[in-house]
């Protein structure tokens, strides 16, 4: 199949762009498109086979349930079975934006786009090039990141290309999106908030708007038999890129100190070596690349630039990465969340005392 490459002014999209697009998702195709967040690869979400395209285009397993987005508020009521308090009151506050909330769903949602499940998960997202999409389709758009399954979610209409590209029917690119992390997700069934997967939206931000805030244990530790994630898709290792990443843990000239020495080992047994530093570390590291997040002082930033870095790394052939770990307050959850995976949970100590 030929992918159709269409670029569009993501403020500003290009009406006639918008109305092809909306008529391959009507016809049952699949259209990536920019959300605030990362890339989505979308289908018409109430169409069993669609969406059976998008798991097969991704290779993703088929029990991992799909979210549906939405552009006005209209169009939640015919999609769920019920809005509790606490569901209402997160739409309220965050609505358009990066936060997807858990709903019991309604009979016109197809189990094929749920991963059978009978809740469904639904975004309303704030990007304009998004929302004129789902307009002009006038269906609600399941769209999971639009990367293939496993790798680190897509930030540019570049990393969907590379890895869909022959498999789809178009990419819309508007451009970088603006988090660079897929949107918090939050279960909102029963009386009390259930974080599920950390992201922009933090824990205090949601505990400023519903009180309290329960979060899934797996977020933190290591998912397993007896650890199992409520969004089933946080029990894939994911946003792992080629090479083997490793965290490393204290203080930082300790930090500072391991990662060089792991470093010269690893050079020494032949492999290349990258480290993720920050602005305030990267001329300390001695490596073959060292690419930095940005500064500590914006974890926004670390944020938007985690993705595009770890896929660097794979562009550039890099066997082995170390990065320093980040708070695990505010945006830090995220991006704590998302580097775990990406190492596989390997987490170390730094041993060393600093200089
Ligand atoms: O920012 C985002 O959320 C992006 C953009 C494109 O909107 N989408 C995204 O979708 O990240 P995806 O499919 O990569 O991640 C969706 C997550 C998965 O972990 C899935 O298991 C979980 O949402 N999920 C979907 N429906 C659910 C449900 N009914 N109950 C619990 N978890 C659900
Ligand atoms: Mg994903």
């Amino acid at each position: 199949m030929e992918t159709r490459h269409c670029q569009t002014d993501p403020l500003c999209p290009d009406k006639e762009i918008i109305k092809q697009a909306a008529e391959i998702l009507k016809n049952g195709g699949l259209v990536a498109f920019p959300t605030e967040t990362v890339y989505g690869l979308g289908a018409n979400g109430l169409d069993t086979s669609a969406c059976r395209r998008i798991y097969e285009a991704k290779g993703r397993p088929s029990d991992n349930p799909l979210i549906l987005h939405i552009s006005q508020i209209s169009e939640l009521q015919p999609i769920v079975r019920e809005i509790t308090p606490v569901a209402q009151k997160l739409m309220d506050a965050f609505w358009p934006g990066p936060l997807t909330i858990i709903f019991p769903k309604s009979d016109l949602v197809p189990l094929g786009a749920t991963g059978g499940l009978d809740t469904v998960a639904v975004r309303f997202p704030s990007h304009p090039l998004a929302m004129a999409l789902i307009r002009e389709s006038a269906l609600p758009i399941a769209a999971p990141s639009a990367n293939s399954s496993g790798k680190p979610s897509p930030t540019r209409a570049s990393h969907v290309a590379y890895d869909l590209d022959g498999k789809i029917d178009m990419i819309l690119d508007g451009g970088p999106v603006e988090w660079g992390l897929e949107s918090t997700i939050v279960d909102a069934c029963s009386d009390t908030a259930v974080l599920l997967r950390p992201g922009a939206i933090t824990k205090e931000m949601l505990e400023e708007a519903v009180g309290t805030v329960e979060v899934d244990p797996a977020i933190i530790g290591k998912p397993s038999d007896d650890l199992v994630p409520k969004a089933p898709g946080m029990k894939y290792t994911h946003y792992s890129p080629k090479a083997d990443v490793t965290l490393v843990s204290g203080e930082p000239a300790c930090v500072l100190k391991t990662i060089n020495r792991l470093c010269a080992e690893a050079k020494e047994k032949g492999l290349s070596v990258g480290v993720m530093a920050t602005e305030e570390t990267k001329q300390d590291y001695v490596a073959d690349q060292v690419l930095s997040l940005g500064s500590e002082a914006n974890l926004e930033e670390i944020g938007a630039n985690l993705f595009k870095t770890l896929r660097k790394f794979d562009f550039l052939g890099i066997d082995v990465v170390y990065s320093q770990v980040f708070p695990e307050s505010g945006e830090g959850m995220a991006i704590m969340n998302r580097l775990r995976k990406a190492a596989g949970y390997h987490i170390i100590q730094a041993e060393e005392k600093g200089e």
